[in-house]
């Protein structure tokens, strides 16, 4: 009952202060940026296509569509040449979605010519399972370095509540799949997320089971995210909200994946390694290509343009498809969410946090770390924070509360500017 209060607490921490951060301004003019040269950022790119919405996904999409897709893919390109020109080097990509693989060609040429431009070394790309094969992931040989693949569960039961059964194949299916596709990439990663209404403990733990027997490299999952968007829909589809089982569920994860490192509070792999999922833990500051994309840098969030003619019509201009942003980030908030980002990555040492922001960590989150502290979320142990496996779960929720506060944005942008937008 108490962990459960503390993690409400927690979140409802969270959504104010995100509130108070992501007031997003539509822009009336281009917008105007100073580029650090000297400074590679994470680059990202969206691929807002997919064959069918899934019942919790908020994330930008449109309904596929062949020719759509492919101006699509080619506006991407002249959107790079366009970052080129605007002095920014990238050294690692990130490739969303939606779904990339739609139109596996498109996606390669498009990885090559960020190849070209820029020193790339690390390109990390998310998949549905339809979309990909062992052939086609041999042609990505080269390409791409990490493939995270939306499994979500290996549950026949809720593979059909969420229409993915009937769409991407049955457990048995989606098994016989992945372990074809192994020792082609260097690394290959499953979602998982946990916590669907009508998920038991013993559904959750064999989902595990299975994912860690198919030899994936990495695991990460997700706890069920409800954003004001996806709310009804999942209510619908999958029943009430439980609320008690969150934490439940998240101690049987550490319990199953004793084996693996924990790159972050949800995220699991055999190596420690710098490519995950949450390249915003490891790039605070990155840029964001394609319709609905997100960039971090200079202190400030910006939005990409959302309805798909906006973004052509941005590219055929030749400028940088920003759309909106937020006002500067003050110097408290920057703290605060590194101080989230470090303790979701498990650990804070307290000298380099102080030297990277000029403060005393101690002084400035005194009442923050006294609350977590007594709720057993954290230890120091010479001049390092370190998160317990409770301390990890309230991470996990108020990152959750990050994420979801995402949709804050879009649902404010979509209601705002577009009514075609996903
Ligand atoms: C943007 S999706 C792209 C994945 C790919 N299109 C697919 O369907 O497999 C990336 C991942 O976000 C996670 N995700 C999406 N919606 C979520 C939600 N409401 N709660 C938790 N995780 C979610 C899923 O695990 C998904 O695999
Ligand atoms: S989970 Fe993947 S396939 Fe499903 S709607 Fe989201 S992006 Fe599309």
């Amino acid at each position: 009952m108490l962990k459960r209060f503390s993690s409400y607490f927690a979140q409802s921490m969270m959504q104010s202060k995100l509130k108070e951060a992501l007031k997003i301004q539509r822009l009336d003019a281009p917008v105007t940026y100073g580029v650090d040269a000297s400074k590679p950022y994470l680059l990202y790119m969206h691929v807002p296509f997919c064959h069918d919405f899934c019942p919790f996904c908020s994330f930008h999409k449109f309904k596929y569509d062949a020719l759509n897709a492919k101006s699509y893919f080619r506006s991407l390109r002249e959107e790079l040449f366009i970052l080129k020109r605007l002095g920014f080097s990238f050294d690692r990509l990130y490739i969303g979605g939606g779904t990339p693989f739609v139109d596996p060609k498109e996606l390669f040429q498009t990885i090559r010519v960020a190849k070209e431009l820029f020193d790339i070394k690390e390109v990390s790309c998310e998949s549905s399972p339809a979309s990909i094969d062992r052939e086609r992931v041999y042609e990505a040989k080269g390409l791409i370095d990490r493939l995270s693949i939306g499994v979500q569960t290996f549950d026949d039961t809720l593979l059909k509540r969420m229409g993915r059964y009937e769409r991407y194949g049955s457990s048995k299916e989606l098994q016989r799949k992945i372990e074809s596709l192994q020792g082609i990439l260097p690394t290959i990663s499953l979602d998982l997320i946990f916590n669907f209404p009508a998920q038991s403990e013993a559904m959750l733990r064999e989902d595990l089971r299975i994912a860690k027997a198919l030899g994936s490299e990495q695991i990460t999952t997700y706890p069920l995210m409800r954003s004001s968007l996806m709310k009804e829909s999942i209510k619908n589809t999958f029943g009430e909200d439980e609320g008690i089982k969150e934490w439940m569920l998240y101690q049987a994860i550490r319990d199953e994946m004793s084996e693996y490192n924990l790159n972050n509070a949800w995220a699991f792999a055999k190596e420690k390694s710098a490519l995950s999922d949450e390249y915003v833990v490891h790039y605070p500051e990155y840029v964001g290509v394609g319709s609905g994309a997100f960039s971090a840098f200079n202190d400030r969030l910006y939005v990409n343009a959302y309805s798909l003619s906006e973004y052509l019509q941005c590219i055929k201009d030749r400028r940088h498809a920003i759309i909106a942003q937020t006002p500067v980030f003050s110097p408290k908030q920057q703290v605060q969410y590194a101080f989230l980002l470090e303790l979701f990555s498990r650990s804070l040492d307290m000298e380099r946090f102080n030297a990277r922001f000029g403060i005393c960590v101690e002084k400035m989150f005194s009442i923050e770390l006294w609350w977590l502290e007594s709720n057993h979320a954290i230890r120091k142990e010479g001049g390092v924070i370190y998160t317990t496996l409770f301390g990890d779960y309230l991470c996990a929720t108020m990152m959750k509360t990050f994420y979801s506060g995402m949709d804050l944005v879009r649902a404010y942008l979509s209601k705002t500017f577009y009514q075609n937008a996903s």
